[in-house]
């Protein structure tokens, strides 16, 4: 059944667990998020960004996803807008029947100038006005995601900025973020602590110094009651970067977030976190694998579906890694 994200959040931050937030645009990728829940008692959040709607086209992703309610009745599930870039995004989502949307006001609507405090504050404000009287959840940003190796904004396909930043810039700061919580009653705050998005986060395995899971701490200590988010939260397995090596694909090193440095944030209050590089990893590296080793194959069903299949394990091992299992 369709639920609010607060009320999936509220559960996963009573029991001490979080909730990948999964990103879909398919048809494979829905039925592999909800095979995977299913066979792990997992709630799903699934989510479009302003991409997998224009990918798929707005009957499309809107009805991929009543169709997951309809064929996995016992699930609960939220239909989330990612990234929605000004609040007419996210009144679209509305209207399309999601139950929760994120207002990124980190950014102003052109999707690449940094935005001031004051502008962050009066776009989530006037989208949680909006929201709230329709039962839909809202989540914020506040922080400018980026690397703190090179010091740069996350830059993915035309959103995002690559611009110089500062520490401070690519931190969440722990009082704003309390003053931000008051003046904008979201129900959940995505928080900059120094991952990106894409398969390119890191050039080594990340340590404190360019992974902040400290400052979560600080972050929760301050807003003990807004359930935090984070984004860019891709392991990128090396046994995935392997196998899409092996069958011609071009992967440069790169390490992703570790699994125990999100549990660890988990303990700290991180109760949703955004995983679509490891799903593409997954599914690239199963059809590749696929057709180098059955070259005389052509019916999609036939590589779609260990597509499919390696989509479901990756989605299996985070619900279970982040303490999902029976939790629907
Ligand atoms: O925000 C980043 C998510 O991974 C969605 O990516 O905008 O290419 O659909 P996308
Ligand atoms: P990844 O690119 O690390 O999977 O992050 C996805 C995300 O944050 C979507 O909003
Ligand atoms: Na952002
Ligand atoms: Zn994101």
């Amino acid at each position: 059944a369709l639920v609010s994200m607060r009320e999936l959040l509220d559960h996963a931050a009573e029991h001490g667990y979080g909730i990948p937030a999964f990103n879909v645009n398919n048809l494979e990728q829905v039925q592999a998020v909800m095979a995977a829940a299913d066979e792990t008692g997992a709630p799903v959040i699934l989510q479009a960004s302003a991409g997998a709607r224009k990918y798929a086209g707005e009957a499309f992703i809107k009805h991929l996803i009543q169709a997951a309610i309809e064929a996995y009745p016992h699930i609960p599930l939220v239909m989330h807008q990612d990234h929605g870039q000004n609040p007419d995004v996210c009144r679209g989502a509305i209207d399309l029947g999601f139950s929760s949307v994120m207002m990124d006001g980190s950014l102003e609507a052109d999707g690449k100038t940094i935005a001031s405090y004051d502008y962050n504050v009066d776009v989530t404000r006037k989208v949680v006005d909006m929201a709230h009287k329709l039962g839909v959840t809202v989540e914020g940003e506040l922080g400018c995601l980026g690397s703190l190796e090179t010091m740069k904004g996350d830059k993915e396909d035309g959103h995002g900025t690559d611009a110089t930043m500062t520490r401070e810039q690519l931190l969440t700061d722990p009082e704003q973020a309390a003053d931000f919580v008051k003046r904008t009653q979201l129900d959940a705050l995505a928080i900059a602590i120094g991952t990106s998005h894409g398969a390119y986060k890191f050039t080594r395995k990340p340590t404190g110094d360019i992974l902040a899971i400290d400052r979560i701490k600080e972050i929760h200590r301050r807003i003990p009651n807004t359930h935090l988010v984070m984004h860019g939260s891709s392991s990128v397995p090396q046994e995935l970067l392997a196998i899409i090596r092996q069958y011609g694909g071009a992967m440069k090193e790169t390490y992703g977030v570790p699994v125990e440095e999100i549990q660890h944030a988990i303990k700290f209050g991180v109760r949703k976190i955004n995983i679509d590089t490891d799903i593409r990893l997954a599914m690239t590296g199963a059809v590749r694998k696929f057709l180098a080793e059955n070259p005389e194959k052509f019916d999609a069903r036939e590589w779609l579906k260990p597509a499919r299949e390696a989509a479901k394990a990756i989605c299996k091992q985070r619900y279970i890694e982040f303490g999902c299992e029976g939790q629907a």
